[in-house]
């Protein structure tokens, strides 16, 4: 049989292919066609059907006198005939109602044969996993995952000895102990996330002392520390563990003795002081995610000494270090081989060296949000595969360098907020034909391309705020056709909004121009989310606006006339914050804000508006509301 040959022979490092096997086997499996299946398979599949709900009749070839071996996720063995294989999962799919549910028959006992069993991503809400799964002796792939089963994990699933597998991911499921596991022989790969298992305390016994064991997925299962702290002799064999998302407040000792560990995730822990120095004993490490927990101090020395580390993510902790220390101590080990370094968000300090355009694999670097000062090393432009670079609010000064040009792979580049200088020429972005992410805001830059300069890049988000991009509003743009997300404010444009702006194919989620001298009216605005135009100089009537936005900030311009036409907008339900305070407004408050549900904020101070305050402005109930500097006049309406 395929699945069990083909995966017994795949090495360590080839893991993440394991999952395809199912479907390389089914269309192998799926070639023959003149076969007939055997008859009390396929009348325990008809009753095994008959006891689902298969409302989009997804199972519609299964059909009483067919061929079961050409019925839908069915696969028999080429020679026997018998069913090996039911591949059951539902599409993911928002837009399709096609989850089985029901009731699981008995009559899948039948099934002698059968190896492989995928119902994942069905909807069976009602119902615990069925006790006499533990009697199909002969699987060894079972996958349950994300199928709402519900209640205690049946311990007769230990009897399946032949299992490799078993995904349970994403149910709502518990289990008071982990025993039942050690009696799954031959697993490889086991994955409970989300059950509950805070009862069982023997987890950590049960599945590191696993002997064959490859992958451990226990994400998010209300795992507590290890409370007996006993040594077990651990399994050699785990590769990949994941205990994710749960409240480890320490690194259970006995996962430095599982020697040949690749992949350690422990995100979102209560993980506290130092990084332990065992971490160095796991000589194989090429994964070790450590982000969101309480981590301090600096990185042990003794980490430096896993040469393969490929993916060392701390970000989210309070680690307080020089990064030039860090550089330094990383390229010695592992120069070639980082592929990922997150530090984002914790206490690192001192300055970026060259070392760190000789990082040749690296391809995600993220240092947001620490106190990294000093100028970006020009060696930078050395790393061809560098994809996402993120060195955000931190105090790196000096200028820009001219080597961003070359990174030729690069899709994300985010500087924000720090303090970079100078001038910015089309040379810095040459050879960024993959930018897709540029955020720069808060740096003092200038930029002022000639008028004729087409940008290599295809932009979804820019963010070049508080630069200084001369007083011609950026005719640039004018070739950015994906963009969704713009803040221009506070750059100098002293100009009217172009037309051409106004009409870019692009359906913009945010847009930001505040803070610059623009004028001249706008009679609409194609934007989904938030708008903000403050502190210009716009005349004319209110610009239209979609039926979704949520956010319109239109502050301190000169925008006349009346409030009627967006008020009285009854598509308009979406809106939580609306400032239009400073302009020129005349006229009434209109009566008709009975659809301004989801109003928070409402600015309208100071323009010129008269009459009362219109009884249903008190259906809103805003959290902020300013008429201040106005001429109205009457009682506050009991609303
Ligand atoms: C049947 O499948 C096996 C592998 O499972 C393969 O080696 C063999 O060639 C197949 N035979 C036919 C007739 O397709
Ligand atoms: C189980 O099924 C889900 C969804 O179909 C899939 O993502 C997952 O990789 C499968 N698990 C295994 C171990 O193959
Ligand atoms: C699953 O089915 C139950 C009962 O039919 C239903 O209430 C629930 O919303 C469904 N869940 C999903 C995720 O479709
Ligand atoms: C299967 O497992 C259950 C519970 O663990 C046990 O009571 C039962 O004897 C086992 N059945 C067989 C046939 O091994
Ligand atoms: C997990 O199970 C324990 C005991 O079985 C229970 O007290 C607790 O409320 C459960 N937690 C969640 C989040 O369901
Ligand atoms: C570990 O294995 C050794 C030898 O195989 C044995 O003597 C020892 O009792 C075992 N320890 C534990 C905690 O199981
Ligand atoms: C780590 O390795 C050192 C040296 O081989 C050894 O003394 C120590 O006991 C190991 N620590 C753990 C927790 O396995
Ligand atoms: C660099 O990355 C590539 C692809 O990700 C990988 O095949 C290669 O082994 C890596 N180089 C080193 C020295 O680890
Ligand atoms: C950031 O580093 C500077 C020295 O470069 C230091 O004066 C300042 O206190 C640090 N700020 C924080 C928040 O650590
Ligand atoms: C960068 O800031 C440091 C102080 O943190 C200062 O000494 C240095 O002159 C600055 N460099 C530039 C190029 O502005
Ligand atoms: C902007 O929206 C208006 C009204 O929804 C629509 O008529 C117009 O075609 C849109 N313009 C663009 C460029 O999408
Ligand atoms: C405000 O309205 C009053 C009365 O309608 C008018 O006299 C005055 O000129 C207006 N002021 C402005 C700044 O529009």
């Amino acid at each position: 049989m395929a699945i069990a040959t083909m995966t017994t022979a795949l090495p360590i490092s080839f893991f993440p292919f394991l999952l395809l096997i199912p479907a390389i086997c089914f269309t192998i499996c799926h070639a023959n066609s003149n076969l007939l299946c055997i008859q009390n398979e396929r009348e325990a599949l008809l009753k095994f059907k008959n006891h689902l709900i298969d409302p989009s009749n997804r199972l519609s070839s299964w059909v009483e006198g067919g061929d079961c071996c050409k019925w839908i996720g069915v696969v028999c063995h080429n020679l026997t005939g018998h069913v090996h294989q039911l591949h059951l999962a539902a599409p993911l799919s928002p837009y399709e109602q096609s989850a089985l549910g029901g009731k699981i028959n008995p009559s899948l006992l039948e099934l002698n044969h059968l190896r492989t069993l995928d119902l994942s991503n069905n909807n069976f809400s009602s119902i615990h996993i069925p006790k006499f799964f533990g009697l199909l002796e002969s699987l060894t792939y079972l996958n349950l995952s994300r199928a709402q089963f519900q209640g205690a994990i049946p311990h007769n699933l230990g009897n399946l000895s032949k299992l490799q597998y078993l995904d349970l991911r994403g149910n709502d499921l518990k289990s008071e102990s982990l025993q039942w596991v050690s009696g799954l022989s031959s697993l490889q790969y086991l994955d409970l996330s989300y059950a509950n298992l805070s009862k069982a305390t023997d987890w950590l016994q049960v599945t590191f002392k696993h002997p064959s064991l490859l992958e451990l997925h226990l994400s998010a299962c209300i795992l507590e520390d290890d409370p007996y702290l006993i040594s077990v002799n651990s399994s050699k064999s785990l590769a990949v563990l994941d205990l994710s998302w749960n409240s480890l407040s320490s690194v259970p000792k006995s996962i430095f003795s599982l020697h040949g560990l690749v992949s350690i995730d422990l995100r979102f822990n209560s993980l506290d002081g130092p990084i332990p120095d065992y971490f160095g004993n796991i000589s194989f490490l090429e994964v070790l995610d450590l982000h969101q927990n309480s981590l301090s101090s600096s990185i042990p020395n003794s980490l430096y000494s896993l040469n393969h580390l490929r993916f060392l993510h701390l970000s989210s902790n309070k680690i307080g270090q020089d990064i030039s220390e860090i550089l330094q101590s990383l390229s010695r080990c592992c120069l070639g081989s980082l592929e990922s370094l997150n530090m984002a968000d914790n206490q690192l300090s001192g300055h970026l060296t060259y070392q760190l355009g000789q990082f040749k694999n690296l391809s995600y670097l993220s240092l947001a949000q620490n106190n990294i000062s000093g100028p970006i090393p020009s060696s930078i432009g050395e790393l061809s595969s560098l994809k996402y670079f993120d060195v955000s609010e931190n105090q790196l000064n000096g200028t820009f360098p001219l080597c961003f040009g070359q990174l030729e792979s690069l899709e994300t580049l985010d500087f924000v907020y720090n303090l970079l200088e100078g001038v910015v020429i089309e040379t810095h972005f040459s050879k960024l034909t993959r930018l897709t992410t540029l955020k720069a805001s808060h740096n003092r830059l200038s930029f002022e391309p000639n008028s004729s300069w087409i940008p290599p890049f295809q932009c979804q988000i820019i963010e070049l705020g508080h630069w200084h991009l001369g007083s011609k509003f950026p005719l640039w743009l004018k070739f950015q056709k994906e963009l969704s997300s713009l803040d221009i404010s506070h750059v100098g444009i002293s100009d009217v909004m172009p037309t051409w702006f106004l009409n870019l194919p692009t359906q913009f989620e945010y847009l930001n121009l505040s803070y610059n001298q623009l004028n001249g009216g706008i009679s609409y605005l194609n934007v989904t989310n938030s708008i903000d135009l403050s502190s210009n100089r716009f005349t004319g009537p209110l610009p239209r606006v979609l039926s979704t936005l949520r956010y319109l900030f239109l502050s301190n311009n000169s925008f006349s006339g009346s409030l009627s036409e967006l008020i009285c907008n009854p598509s308009l339900k979406e809106m939580v914050a609306l400032y239009i305070d400073i302009n020129l407004l005349t006229g009434e408050i209109p009566d008709c804000w009975n659809h301004w549900e989801n109003l928070s904020y409402l600015n309208l101070g100071n323009n010129n508006l008269t009459g009362k305050i219109p009884p249903t402005l008190g259906y809103t109930n805003p959290c902020m509301l300013n008429l201040r500097n106005n001429s109205m006049f009457g009682e506050l309406p009991s609303t």
